[in-house]
């Protein structure tokens, strides 16, 4: 399994992918706007022949928000027979270490369901992410 920057040529591969793994689906204009705003940020996992086996699709969060710069991971996902590799937790790193280095982030932000229990033990057991904010539904 290898981790890499993701190209432009991956990013149907990582909507396929998203398709199969979340509810939250986006146009093809959205990974090329992240693709190409932000071409460090975004990574994918692949197998021993090249296929995209996971992704994560960062950004960084507009200017003028008020905030400090941070980034903002808006989507992660991992294919269901390649999970529990610590294929997601390796992907996040290498895209926070790309916000600081290449942004000089000072934080990481996104959003999950409280019902998405593999995901959160993710985000706040192994990641050490904190909860700002359960908005309602
Ligand atoms: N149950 C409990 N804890 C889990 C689970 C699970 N099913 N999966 C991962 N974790 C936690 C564990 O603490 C794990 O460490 P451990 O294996 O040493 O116990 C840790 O997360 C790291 O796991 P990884 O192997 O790195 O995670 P994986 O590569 O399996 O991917 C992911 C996790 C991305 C949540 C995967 O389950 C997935 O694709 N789910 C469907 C899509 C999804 O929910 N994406 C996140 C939505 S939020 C967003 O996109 C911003």
């Amino acid at each position: 399994m290898n981790i890499r920057c993701a190209r432009v040529d991956d990013l149907m591969s990582m909507q396929n992918a998203n398709l199969m793994c979340l509810p939250e689906n986006y146009q093809m204009k959205y990974y090329f706007y992240h693709a190409l705003s932000w071409p460090q940020l975004s990574y994918i996992a692949e197998d021993h022949k090249g296929n995209v086996v996971g992704y994560v699709l960062a950004k960084m969060e507009d200017e003028g928000s008020g905030d400090e710069p941070h980034g903002h991971i808006t989507s992660l996902a991992v294919k269901r027979s390649y999970r529990r590799l610590g294929l997601a937790n390796k992907m996040m790193d290498q895209t926070a270490r790309a916000m600081v280095e290449t942004y000089n982030a000072k934080f990481v932000s996104l959003h999950v369901r409280v019902s998405n229990r593999a995901a959160l033990n993710l985000y706040k057991n192994t990641l050490k992410f904190e909860i700002v904010d359960t908005e309602p539904k």
